[in-house]
C-alpha cells in the first residue's frame, strides 16, 4: 500500500555488479566493526551483576542491593548508579559519532573505522586493569569513542561497496556481527563469573580488546569505496576500485553516476546545514525516527538486563543466566532471515511481519507476567511450564527484531542519503540511536519498578506506532542503486513534494521520462 509502488519507479538504472570474492571479503572484514558494538551490548549487564565488581567500584549499589532484596521483585534491581555504568559509554558514542561524520568524510570510511578500533583496544586495557572508578570511567568513554566511529562508517562503507542487488545482504554483515558479539560476550560473562578469587570481570572487560583489534588491524588492510575516493578526488583510483569490486570492466554508467553524485557533494560546504534544506526532509526524518523506533522497541531491554529480567519473573540465577544465552542464539540465528530475504522480499515486508509479531509476543508476555506477578509483584514461584512459556514468547519476540527493525535499522538509514550529506547523516541516525540506548539502559530498571508488567505493553504500543508508520511513509529501497535513490524519494505519495525536479538531473538520467 501507500509506499509500496515507489520501487518501480526509481531512476531504473540496473548497474553490471555480481558478488565476487573481493566484495565479500571487503565487506565481511569491515563488517567485523560490529562485533565491538555487541559485545559491549553483551558484556556490562553481566559484569555489573558480579559480586566482586559491584563490590570493588560499587560498594554502596552492592549494600542496597542486598538491603532491597524484600521488597517488590519488580522493584529489586533498581538502582540508577547500577544502569550508569551501562548507558554512559552510549553518551560517549553519541558525541564521537559526530566527529567520526568529518574523518570518514574527508579521510575516507577506513580510517573512522581503524581509530573506531584502536580507541576500542585502548579503553578495553584500562577497563581490564582498572584499580578505580576513573580508570574505569575514561575505559567507558574510550570504548563508546571507538563504538561511535565503527558505527558512523561500517554501515556506509558496506552500503558503497555492495552492488545494488546484494546491498541489504552485505550490509546485514554489520547486524548479524552485531549478535556474534553479543552472544560471545554472553558466554564469556557465563565463564568468567564462575572464575574463584573474584577477578572474573576483568578477563570480560579486558577481551574487549580482541573485537577491537579485529577491527583495527582489518581496516588498515580493507580499500576504500569508489564513493569515497571520487569523493575525495581520486577519480583514476576510483574506477579501477569499481572495476575490481564489481569484477567487470563494463563500469562507466555506475561511474559516471558516482561522478555527478560527487560533484554535487562538492558543490555544499556545509554538510550539518545542508542537511536541513526541506529537500532532504524525508532522509532526515528517516534519520531521526528509524534509531528511535528501533530502541523503543524494548528489544534492549532484553539485551541488557536479559539476567535481571528472567530472574525478576522468577528463575534462578543459572536459568536466569542460561536463558540470556538462548536468546542470544536466537537473536544471531534469526538475523540470518533477514540476510537471505532482503533484497528479494524487501524492506518494508521485513519490517511490517516483525512488527506484527513483536507486538503479540509483547501482549502475550504482559499478560504471562502480569497475571502472575499482578501489580504487587509479590514473590512467587513460576512452574517450569509456565517459565518455558514466557521464554518462548520472548525468544519469538528477538528472533522478530532480528529479521526486521535490528538489521533495517542500520541498512535503510545508510542507503537513503545522497552522498553529499551522507556522511553527517549517518551520524545522526547513530547519535540518535546512542541516544536512545542510553536513555533505555539508564531508565529500564526504574520504568520496570514503576509500570510492572505494563512495561511491555508500553514498549508494543510503540511498535503500534512505527509499524503505521513505515507502512505510510517508508518507501521500498531494494535493489535501487544508492546514487539513485532520489528517484525513490521523489516518486512517493507523501516525500515526492519535498524533492526539486533538479534534483533528479534529468539531462544525464533520462530514466526519469519513462516513470509512470
Ligand atoms: C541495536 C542494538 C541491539 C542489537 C540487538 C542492534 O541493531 O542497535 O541496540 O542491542 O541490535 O541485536
Amino acid at each position: 500500500m501507500a509506499g509500496g509502488a515507489a520501487v518501480n519507479v526509481s531512476g531504473g538504472k540496473e548497474y553490471s555488479g555480481k558478488m565476487t570474492n573481493f566484495v565479500f571479503l571487503t565487506c565481511l572484514v569491515a563488517a567485523t566493526g560490529g562485533l565491538i558494538f555487541g559485545y559491549d551490548i553483551g558484556i556490562s549487564g553481566g559484569v555489573t551483576s558480579m559480586e566482586s565488581f559491584l563490590l570493588k567500584f560499587f560498594p554502596s549499589v552492592y549494600r542496597l542491593q542486598e538491603k532491597s532484596d524484600s521488597t517488590s521483585e519488580y522493584c529489586k534491581f533498581n538502582s540508577e548508579m547500577l544502569t550508569l555504568f551501562t548507558s554512559s559509554l552510549y553518551l560517549a558514542a553519541l558525541v564521537a559519532s559526530f566527529f567520526a561524520s568529518t574523518v570518514t568524510r574527508v579521510f575516507g570510511r577506513k580510517w573512522s573505522m581503524f581509530y573506531g578500533g584502536l580507541t576500542f583496544l585502548v579503553g578495553a586495557a584500562l577497563n581490564g586493569a582498572a584499580e578505580n572508578l576513573l580508570m574505569l570511567i575514561l575505559g567507558r568513554i574510550l570504548l563508546g569513542i571507538g563504538v561511535g566511529f565503527a558505527n558512523q562508517s561500517v554501515p556506509l562503507y558496506l552500503s558503497e561497496m555492495a552492488p545494488a542487488k546484494l546491498r541489504g545482504m552485505l550490509n546485514i554483515g554489520f547486524q548479524l556481527m552485531i549478535t556474534i558479539g553479543i552472544l560471545a560476550a554472553n558466554l564469556i560473562n557465563y565463564w568468567t563469573a564462575q572464575i574463584k578469587g573474584g577477578w572474573g570481570w576483568r578477563i570480560s572487560l579486558v577481551l574487549a580488546a580482541v573485537p577491537g583489534g579485529i577491527i583495527a588491524v582489518g581496516a588498515l588492510a580493507l580499500p576504500d569505496t569508489p564513493n569515497s575516493l571520487i569523493e575525495r578526488g581520486h577519480e583514476e583510483a576510483a574506477k579501477a576500485m569499481l572495476r575490481k569490486v564489481r569484477g567487470t570492466e563494463e563500469v562507466e554508467e555506475e561511474f559516471r553516476d558516482l561522478v555527478i553524485a560527487s560533484n554535487d557533494s562538492r558543490a555544499v560546504k556545509h554538510p550539518w546545514q545542508n542537511i536541513l534544506q526541506r529537500r532532504y526532509r524525508p532522509q532526515l526524518t528517516m534519520a531521526v525516527l528509524i534509531p528511535f523506533f528501533q530502541q523503543v522497541t524494548g528489544i534492549n531491554v532484553i539485551m541488557f538486563y536479559a539476567p535481571v529480567l528472567f530472574k525478576t519473573v522468577g528463575f534462578g540465577d543459572q536459568a536466569a543466566l542460561m536463558s540470556s544465552v538462548i536468546t542470544g542464539v536466537v537473536n544471531m540465528v534469526a538475523t540470518f532471515v533477514s540476510i537471505i530475504s532482503v533484497d528479494k522480499l524487501g524492506r518494508r515486508a521485513l519490517f511490517l511481519e516483525g512488527g506484527v509479531q513483536m507486538l503479540i509476543c509483547q501482549i502475550i508476555v504482559g499478560i504471562l507476567v502480569g497475571v502472575k506477578f499482578g501489580v504487587t509483584g509479590a514473590e512467587t514461584e513460576l512452574s517450569k511450564g509456565y517459565a518455558a512459556l514466557v521464554v518462548f514468547f520472548i525468544c519469538l519476540y528477538v528472533s522478530a527484531f532480528a529479521w526486521s527493525w535490528g538489521p533495517l535499522g542500520w541498512l535503510v538509514p545508510s542507503e537513503i542519503f545522497p552522498l553529499e550529506i551522507r556522511s553527517a547523516g549517518q551520524s545522526i541516525n547513530v547519535s540518535v540511536n546512542m541516544f536512545f540506548t542510553f536513555i533505555i539502559a539508564q531508565v529500564f530498571l526504574n520504568m520496570l519498578c514503576h509500570m510492572k508488567f505494563g512495561l511491555f505493553f508500553f514498549f508494543g504500543g510503540w511498535v503500534i506506532i512505527m509499524t503505521t508508520f513505515i507502512s505510510f511513509f517508508l518507501p521500498e529501497t531494494k535493489n535501487v542503486p544508492i546514487e539513485e535513490m532520489v528517484f525513490v524519494w521523489k516518486n512517493h505519495w507523501f516525500w515526492g513534494k519535498f524533492i526539486p525536479d533538479e534534483a533528479l538531473h534529468i539531462e544525464s538520467r533520462t530514466a526519469i521520462a519513462a516513470a509512470p
